[in-house]
Parts: structure tokens; sequence; C-alpha cells
């Protein structure tokens, strides 16, 4: 390892995230991560040539395939990146974001890099159905199209939609349906209370879309569009979907369009630009467990990144589990309270105090750098201290990240 200097975040910044078929959802997820990675670096002034490595995660392929393939590349030529520009393109799923930062890091330590910068990006709604097979021609009969956004799972080769996987094992921790509804009531109730006391502004971790039209002023997007209002007994109503025991529309996050953007870099070199960094990484981790076992992931790479750092979870003021389901914070918090019900109690209320991707959405490979931001975020307005924020991925795949501000 050549640098083992303190890396930065220096600036982070996302898209509001869209409902299903709204505005947003006509925009390419290229177009979207270009809006971040232009906002990302203008913020701090830095300039696209002093950017020395760029990951890019997506993992919805069918609707990056409109636009053919190495969606970072292409990002980064179209926001203003200089040709020479190194980049890469990944796919791990809804951890892919914290894969880039990772990835970043990785880079600077190894002295490879100075300036990285991480950006995930989905456009969910826009996902075309495929029509397998019309290349060859079919001779006679009807055509097949197949919708790569149903069920998102991986039933094509042999294994389970997600939903009924976590839905399984969160019954098995003895995480009931009930629970998951409370659990995504909260998230919607805390983002509610976070919007309304300005948490979710411009300028902070949103910047606004704006959508020119053919005629008259633009759309201007300032806010998530997903958000409801929603009761314990609406919740109850809704049938569990996809073959789940207990995932429903309510206590699942929605469909998504968006994207996000983190900048990083060492501490002496932010210092040198006069910038204030808005985070330090004390560490990052990948993990994976056996696929079924998706809803306790995030508890396992958390625990990995405890153990690689010496802290431990009573260390961490806050805690970010993306809710893939409610059942992901349910069942990991109940995983690192190691069987203390008072302490399961207090990392909950520890957990996505902002709300979480129930509330304000889901677009699968932005959705990782979100969390990483709204949780630093959260930790500059109280002042400092310490958080780690984790997210699971398909086939139970981990990321999780240690921040200290
Ligand atoms: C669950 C899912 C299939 C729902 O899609 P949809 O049917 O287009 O969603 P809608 O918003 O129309 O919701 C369906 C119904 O539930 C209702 N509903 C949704 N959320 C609700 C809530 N919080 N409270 C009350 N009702 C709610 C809607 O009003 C709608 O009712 P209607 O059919 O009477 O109009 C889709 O959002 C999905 O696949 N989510 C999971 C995404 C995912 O797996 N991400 C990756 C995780 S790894």
């Amino acid at each position: 390892m050549k640098n083992r200097e303190e890396i930065v975040i220096v600036s982070a910044v996302r898209t509001p995230f869209s409902k299903f078929d709204t505005a947003m959802a006509d925009i390419a997820s290229i177009d979207l991560g270009v809006m971040v990675m232009k906002e990302v670096i203008e913020r701090v002034g830095v300039r696209p040539e002093e950017v020395d490595d760029i990951s890019y995660g997506s993992c919805v392929p069918a609707e990056v395939a409109l636009e053919l393939d190495v969606p970072g590349r292409q990002a980064a030529l179209l926001a203003g990146f200089p040709a020479e520009n190194i980049s890469l393109s990944l796919d791990r799923a809804c951890c892919s974001s914290l894969t880039c930062v990772r990835l970043g890091v990785r880079a600077i330590k190894a002295g490879e890099a100075e300036i990285v910068m991480a950006v995930g990006s989905e456009n969910m709604p826009r996902t075309p159905h495929l029509a397998p097979g019309l290349r060859k021609g079919e001779r006679l009969g009807h055509i097949r199209l197949v919708d790569p956004l149903f069920e998102l799972g991986y039933m094509a080769k042999g294994f389970n939609p997600v939903a009924k996987d976590a839905g399984e094992v969160a019954l098995e921790y003895g995480v009931d349906r009930q629970m998951q509804d409370a659990w995504a009531l909260g998230s919607q109730e805390k983002y509610a209370r976070a919007r309304e006391e300005g948490k979710f502004k411009i300028g902070e971790e949103l910047m606004p879309v704006v959508i020119a039209q053919k005629k008259g002023g633009p759309v201007v997007i300032e806010e998530d569009e997903s958000p409801r209002k929603t009761s314990l007994e609406a919740l109850a109503r809704l049938k569990p979907i996809y073959g789940s025991p207990t995932v429903t529309a309510g206590n699942a996050p929605p469909l998504s369009a968006g994207a996000s953007a983190i900048l990083m870099m060492t501490g002496k070199r932010a210092e040198e630009k006069g910038l204030r960094p808005l985070a330090s990484i004390e560490t990052i981790v990948a993990s994976a467990t056996a696929p079924r076992e998706i809803a306790t992931i995030p508890a396992f790479t958390i625990q990995k990144a405890l153990g690689a750092t010496g802290l431990t979870i009573d260390d961490m003021d806050l805690i970010e589990i993306n809710e893939a389901f409610a059942a992901m914070p349910l069942v990991s918090t109940k995983i690192l309270a190691k069987g203390d019900a008072q302490k399961w109690e207090e990392l909950q209320k520890k957990t996505n105090v902002n709300g979480g991707a129930i509330a304000i959405g889901h677009p699968v490979g932005a959705s990782a750098a979100r969390i990483t931001m709204t949780m630093a975020y959260e930790l500059r307005r109280r002042g400092g201290g310490r958080g780690v924020a984790a997210i699971c991925g398909g086939l139970a795949q981990g990321e999780a990240i240690i921040l200290r501000v």
C-alpha cells in the first residue's frame, strides 16, 4: 500500500428519486449520471481533468442496453471529462455505487489516483421489454416478450425473487409482516418529518433535475417523488408480492430513476485545495453469503467493517441499512443486537433516522451512494460523529462503509 493517508469525501450529491411514470422516468440513466458527475465537481471547484479515476455503477443492464454499454465511459465523455479519463462501469447489484467508492479508495491507497469519483445511476421505469429470439426470426406464431423488471429476481437461473427470500428469512428471524409494515410506516413518517425540517433540500444531498420542454419553460424536479402518507391499516390491506410471505408494495421500495455521485481525495489534497471534507472514510468492506440470506448480509458486512477498525456497533451514532425491503434493517439490526431486545430497540432508533428507500425510492445502482451521503449530511448537521452505512445486493452481496464527521 503506497498511500496510508486519510481519505475524505469532499462532495456528494444526488438527483431526486423518481416515481414510476413521471418526467424523470424518460431520462436515460446515462444522462442522469452526467448531471450528478458535473454537479459533484462544480460544487467544490474541481476541474474534470483533475479527476483521475471514475467508477460508475448500474445494475439494470437492460435499460443501459438502449445506449449499448460502458455507461461510465459514455457519461464521463458527455459530462466533459477529458478523453484520457479512466473509467470503469460495473454491476454489483444494489451494492454498485458503494463498490465504486471502495474501488476509488483502493485506487488512492495504491497510489494510482489522487482524486476519484464514484457514481451510481439507474432508471428502472425506462427498462424495455426484451424480445429474445427475434434476431433469428420467428417462423411462425406469437413472439415472447420478457420484462426484466418483473419479480426482480434471478429466476431464469433457478434463484428466487429477492422479495421471497427476504420475506421467508425475516420470518425465520422472528420479524413478521406487522413489524415490516410498522417499519415501512416509520420510514414514511421519518422522511416526511426530515423533509419538513428542510433536510432534503437542494444544495445539500439534492440537486434539481431540469427537463427542457418543446414549448414553455422547463420542468424542474426538486423533490423525491415517491414518499406517501399511509397508515398501518392501509399497509395491512396490501397483498404480498412475488410469492413472498410478507413483502408488499407498501413495505418495499418503489421502482425509481435517479443518480448519485461522491468525490473523494486524500485529506492532505483537500487541505491544499482549501476544501472542507464532508466526511472521512474509516473503512469500506465488501462481503457475500448464501443467496437466500440477503436480509442478513447488511449485518454481517457491518460486523466485518467494525472488525476492520476495532470499533463496536455502540461507537456508531447513526446506522443506515438500505430498505431493499423493511425486512433488511429489521433482520440486520436484530443480528447486530445479538439477542438483546433492548439493544435491538436502540439500534432500530439509530437506523435510517430520516427515512429510507421505502419512502425515498430505490434506483438500485444509485442507492448505496445515497445512503452514504444521507448519513454524512446528517452527521454534519449533528455537529459530527461516526456512522456505518450498509446495503445488500442481489444474491446476497454486501457493502459497508464507516464514516467519521
Ligand atoms: C412492489 C411493486 C411491484 C409495486 O409496483 P406497482 O404495482 O407499480 O406499485 P403501486 O405504487 O401502484 O402500488 C401498488 C398498490 O399498492 C398501493 N400502495 C403502495 N404503497 C402503499 C402504501 N405505503 N400504503 C398504502 N398503499 C400503498 C398503491 O396505492 C397501489 O394500490 P392500487 O393498486 O389500489 O392503486 C414495485 O414497486 C416493486 O417491484 N418494488 C420492489 C422493488 C425492488 O424489489 N427493489 C429491489 C430490492 S432488492
